[in-house]
Order: C-alpha cells, then structure tokens, then sequence
C-alpha cells in the first residue's frame, strides 16, 4: 500500500452532504481511495507529500451527459441561431451523416480528444451517448468505440426517426435489433421524447422495451417546449430526465414526488428521478434556463452537465456549467458544485464510489489555481483546473 498526502490546501470543498469546508486542509490518499480528511496540522504521516501551495480542493467532476462520439462540423448552424434561427432537432441528421462516414480510427481520436479536454477541465467521470448512427451498425460502432474510452455509455439510437424512414418502422428497430446489438457495450438507454424527434407512445415503447433489457433509463425531456418527458422519467423510474427547460407545477411535483423516500441529510433512501440542468446548452440555444433553483427549494435532487455536443452545447467545460449555473440559475456556489459533482454521480448510480471528497471513496480530486472554490464563479470563464487525480493518479495538469 501506497500513501500519498495533498497538504498546505487553503480550502477543501467536500460536496458531502452537509457541504463541509474545512480550510488548511489536507487530504489523505492511500492507493486510489482518500483515506482521510482535515486539517493540514492533524494530518498524519504518508509516504508522499504533495505541497499544494494554498489551492483549494473539490471532487472531480462528474460529466453525466455529453455525446462525444460524432465526427464533422456544424459551426454555420450556431451562427444561423445566433443571428436568430431557432434551434431544431433536425441537425442531428447532419452529424450523423458526418460521423456515419468517419473510420473506427478517426471517431475513436476525436472521441480521445474530447476525453483528454474534458480531463483536463477536471472531470474525472464521464458519460456519453451514441446517437449519432441511427442504424444497427452505426449504433453499435459507436457504442463500442465509446465503451473503450469513457466510464458510462448510454444508448441513444431514440435521438431521431432518419429522414425517409417511418418512425413506427425506425421505433421498433430501436427496440429490437438495435437494442440487441448496442446492449453488450452500454449501461442506459435514453430517448429524445421531444416535438420533432420520439411522441409519447414512441418513448414509452422504447423504455419500455430498454427496462426489459435490463438498462438504467434516462430521458432528454422538456428541452424545446412543455411535453410528457418529465412524467414518463418518474412513472418508469429514469435515473434522470436531461434538459428540463419547460416545466409546470405537475412536473416539478413529479420529480418531487420520486424523492419522498430519499434522505438528503443522510444521502440514503431510495434515489428518485435526477433532474439534470443543462446550462451551456440553454445558453448556446437561447432557450430559458432550466428552473434550477426552483426545483433545489421543491427538494428534487439536480444535477449539472455539459451537454457537450456538436449542435446545442459545444463545450465540456463543467467549470463554465458551474459559473453559469451560479451566475444565471441562482444556484450557490456550495449547490452549483454538489450538483456537477455529486448529482452527476446519482444520475449515474455511481455515488458510492465517486462525487464527493469523502474517507472510502475514490480519490477523484481536482485543485484549483485559486485558494477558494468560489473562485469557479467568481472568475467566469477563467480556467482556474490545476493539478486532476483520478482513483489517486495525477492524470492532468
Ligand atoms: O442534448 N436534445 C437532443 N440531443 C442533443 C442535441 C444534439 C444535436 O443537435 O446534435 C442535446 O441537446
């Protein structure tokens, strides 16, 4: 066994459920689990020791939605919307018809690329989807290249019925060959249950059919207007509903309501619906932020992700996500950082290993070039990520 000692911390920020602070800290490291927590003065002795020269500390990210595997370009179509065109799911055709053309070995570089920059932003769990393929065979390229790279791949040949297919025809090949196919590589499926992608009947057949696959189920709802998306995630128990741009009170007391038996002081219970916030990506399509701060004060569990893709949300910086969030959102800083971290982690079902800076779990921390986590928003923009530890490795900066 191996003990590493990151000391001389102005701040350690531990996204635990009380939201501890503890200043002159340090953090104890022994192999790839954090060992111990506290004042730099108490810390005991360790094979290693890191100086961390007066920066603060907070989990590594937990990036719980992003789609990364897609090749080509669509920089026209944002200056489009820039100079006023509304957002519409059909550009997803001109990715997929870019990424349907790109070698194994041209998708697998930029998906490494994608990787490496949002490691280097300090995530240090990442999730994405397919998507992009939109046939047996592309879905399951795509499913398995993303499979060698990031630590979740979620399922989403639901994104959009292709141009000239009959989207009953196109919904039961999801449910079937598609499903089949994709399965061995992916741990969720998800559906785009939107006005111009999947209708209602169409999203509850694919959930259906990927509960029956024995697959965590996750929803892109209520993006581009209000919808049933938000109501099927809770009646079919999703880990998450993503967007949740256009909400009424029946939403917001849906998603409420799937938390009843979950102890926020305690962090156990049965997990609800997460709702996940996509704050660069509201931005990047003009749409209205989603309702963050409302649905923290309805005591729903949120998280906070990049969205990271090449039509609504081209960014996997979880930093801007958290200044964003903070600035715009009225999120606290403290809340802002649980949900990127912590609530990324419940909508992944990974919150026992990584999420918070806690004795037992991974060894996942960032330090920021800044003595106090709220530097994140206090300096919007700023790319304050210093040295990244991933399972107790420095894997960047
Ligand atoms: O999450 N909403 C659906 N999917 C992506 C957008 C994909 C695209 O436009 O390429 C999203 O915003």
């Amino acid at each position: 066994m191996s003990t590493t000692l990151i000391t001389n911390l102005a701040e350690v920020f531990t996204a635990d459920a009380q939201h501890t602070r503890i200043n002159n800290a340090a953090i104890l490291i022994e192999d790839e689990i954090i060992s111990w927590i506290g004042a730099a003065a108490d810390a005991p002795a360790a094979d290693h020791v890191i100086d961390a020269q007066r920066r603060a500390a907070l989990p590594g990210w937990v990036d719980s939605h992003t789609h990364l595997v897609f090749a080509g370009d669509r920089s026209a179509e944002f200056v489009a919307r820039m100079a006023g065109q509304e957002y519409a799911a059909g550009g997803i055709a001109v990715t997929t018809a870019a990424t349907r053309s790109a070698s194994d070995y041209d998708l697998t570089r930029l998906l490494l690329g994608r990787a490496a920059e949002a490691l280097a932003g300090g995530t240090t769990f990442l999730e994405t989807k397919t998507g992009y393929g939109l046939g047996v065979e592309e879905e399951a390229r795509h499913a398995r290249i993303a499979s060698t790279v990031v630590d979740r791949v979620t399922f989403l040949g639901a994104h959009l019925v292709p141009a000239g297919t009959d989207a009953q025809e196109y919904t039961d090949l999801v449910c079937g060959e598609m499903l089949q196919r994709v399965a061995p590589y992916v741990h969720f499926a998800d559906v785009f249950c939107e006005r111009g992608a999947f209708n209602e009947a169409q999203s509850r057949q694919v959930l259906t059919a990927s509960r029956k696959a024995g697959l965590g189920l996750r929803v892109h709802g209520n993006q581009l207007g209000s919808g049933p998306g938000v109501q099927l995630a809770v009646e079919f128990g999703a880990m998450s509903v993503d967007h949740v741009n256009y909400l009424d009170d029946a939403d917001v007391s849906a998603l409420a309501g799937s938390w009843q038996q979950w102890d926020p002081a305690t962090r156990s219970g049965a997990a609800g619906t997460v709702a996940t916030c996509l704050p660069a990506c509201d931005l990047s399509t003009r749409q209205p932020f989603a309702p963050g701060r409302e649905l923290l004060d309805a005591g729903v569990q949120i998280a906070l992700a990049s969205n990271c893709n090449p039509g609504t949300s081209y960014t996997s910086s979880m930093s801007f996500c958290v200044a964003t969030a903070v600035l715009q959102m009225r999120l606290s800083i403290e809340e802002a950082i649980v949900a990127a971290t912590y609530g990324g982690a419940l909508a992944l079902g990974v919150h026992d290993l990584v999420g918070s800076l806690q004795v037992g779990k991974r060894a996942d921390i960032q330090l920021l070039n800044a003595p106090a986590v709220a530097h994140l928003a206090y300096r919007p923009g700023m790319n304050l990520t210093g040295p990244v530890f991933r399972a107790g490795v420095l894997v960047a900066g």
